[in-house]
């Protein structure tokens, strides 16, 4: 569904993404876990055409849309959930979800999305700013959702989340999984990325360095965590 190849991005003299290679097969979960600033935030950047790669290609179906402009990558079925959550504060529940409908949704109506996120039908009157941080990440989630995406990148969801709330948040990354989306999910959760995940990669210095599945994944676990993830 998305294949990266090769993938290089600068910002200016600092060379970030230094040959990523990464494949998400369609109705797959892949997370890409690594330390802080190894290039995580970057590659969703530059697949979704906010940050211009240097080098190498991004492909989507087979159709290669790198450095389309972000409305174009949007149009193509990329949708995109930053890191912080970014939703309008002013804006309840149903009008955060309204704007971002471009044409009338079909596999994700309002009414499927409310039932999908039940905290959020609750409080479709509330502006984003009285939602927990729990129901934020979930609204952002459907405002994205709500474009229909063949794709979802999702960067570090369970940022700032108890515990509790990052359970809920895999139990709705499982069940859209089984609807079918498509998602690449940045995380420093090893738990959450661990839960859902179909493939797991890791990320050093702009670069995948370690690929598995969840059960290879848990074996070397240990190893893992301390080669790559711990500071
Ligand atoms: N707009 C920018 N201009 C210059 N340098 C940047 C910019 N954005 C990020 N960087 C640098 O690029 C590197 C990678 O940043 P990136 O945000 O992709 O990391 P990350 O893996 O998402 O980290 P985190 O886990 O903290 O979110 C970091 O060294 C960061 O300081
Ligand atoms: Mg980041």
């Amino acid at each position: 569904m998305l294949s990266i190849r090769g993938l290089n991005t600068h910002y200016g003299a600092s060379h970030v993404l230094q040959g990523v290679d990464l494949e998400l097969p369609a109705g797959r979960i892949a997370a890409v876990l690594g330390r802080n600033g190894v290039g995580k935030t970057t590659t969703v950047k530059t697949i979704m055409g906010l940050v211009r790669p240097t080098a190498g290609e991004i492909a989507l179906e087979n159709r290669a849309i790198t450095a389309w402009a972000p409305h174009q990558v949007a149009r193509a079925g990329v949708a995109y959930v930053p890191e912080g959550r970014l939703i309008f504060p002013d804006l309840t529940v149903v009008e955060n979800i309204r704007v971002a409908e471009r044409t009338p949704a079909k596999a994700w109506p309002l009414e499927r999305l409310l039932g999908l996120f039940p905290s959020l039908g609750e409080r479709q009157r509330h502006k984003g700013a009285q939602l927990s941080g729990g129901e934020q990440q979930m609204l952002a989630i459907a405002r994205a959702l709500v474009s229909d995406p063949k794709v979802l990148l999702l960067d570090e969801p369970s940022q700032g989340l108890a515990p509790l709330v990052v359970r809920e948040l895999a139990r709705v990354i499982r069940l859209l999984r089984e609807a079918g989306v498509t998602i690449l999910l940045i995380e420093q959760n090893m738990k959450l990325a661990e839960a859902v995940a179909d493939a797991l990669h890791i990320m050093v210095k702009g670069r995948i360095v370690y690929s598995a599945d969840p059960e290879r994944f848990r074996n070397e676990e240990a190893q893992i965590r301390s080669r790559y993830l711990t500071v």
